[in-house]
């Protein structure tokens, strides 16, 4: 198995899943994707995350985004915790959960952590953009659930980051500043955002940006 970086094209598979079997960079298409691990059905932590994941349907779509799940449970699992999720949520599930029982996925994605135990998937995150790149990749252990705020505010910033010459600072939340590249030099930052901040040569903010 070999381990996946920063700007690695998303390995494709085919897997079964609770909308059926799907091929997963065909299922992706040009949309962005969150694909993310959880480590068993029927558990509490998961059944939060899996129904947080589900209450921000409309935050994914307004991000040209579609989400799909993974576990190493059964299709027969995961349709029948479903509910569960959803009544505690009371969200509906709408997007795809990947079963992999035989860790195929979860062993291409790096999922399975010794230290975290050997027969489930941890809790993985990876953003993919619509190019298949993998953008950006997250680690958590069984027992700390994910932000999945922070995982928008992640999309934002990479969306933001693609539409010009943008970095974005320490705790940047969509509306704040960002940061102008190094590779504009400050005369033409200036010419390009009337409104740059010099703060030093080498950090210099615009407001003139939109997510
Ligand atoms: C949970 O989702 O609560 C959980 C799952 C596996 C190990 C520990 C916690």
């Amino acid at each position: 198995m070999a381990s996946l970086h920063l700007g690695d094209t998303a390995p494709d598979f085919t897997a079964p899943t609770t909308e059926g079997d799907i091929s997963f960079l065909d299922w992706k298409g040009n949309s962005w994707a969150i694909f993310f691990s959880h480590p068993a059905d029927y558990t509490p932590v998961c059944t939060t995350e899996l129904g947080r994941v589900a209450q921000l349907s409309d935050e994914w779509d307004k991000r040209h985004t579609k989400v799909i799940a993974l576990s190493v449970d059964s299709v027969q699992d995961h349709n029948a915790w479903k509910p569960d999720v959803e009544e505690v949520a009371k969200a509906t599930v709408g997007y795809p959960i990947i079963a992999d029982p035989d860790k195929k996925v979860a062993e291409l994605y790096d999922m399975i952590h010794p230290g975290e135990g050997n027969t489930s998937s941890v809790r993985s995150v990876f953003v993919i953009g619509p190019d298949n790149v993998i953008r950006l990749m997250l680690t958590y252990p069984k027992s700390v659930g994910r932000n999945f705020d922070e995982i928008l505010r992640v999309l934002d910033a990479l969306q933001l980051n693609d539409s010009g010459p943008f970095a974005t600072p320490v705790d940047w939340r969509p509306g704040d500043r960002a940061i102008v590249n190094l590779d504009i030099p400050t005369d033409a930052a200036m010419e390009l955002f009337p409104d740059l901040d010099v703060v030093k040569p080498y950090l210099r903010y615009t407001g003139a940006t939109s997510v």
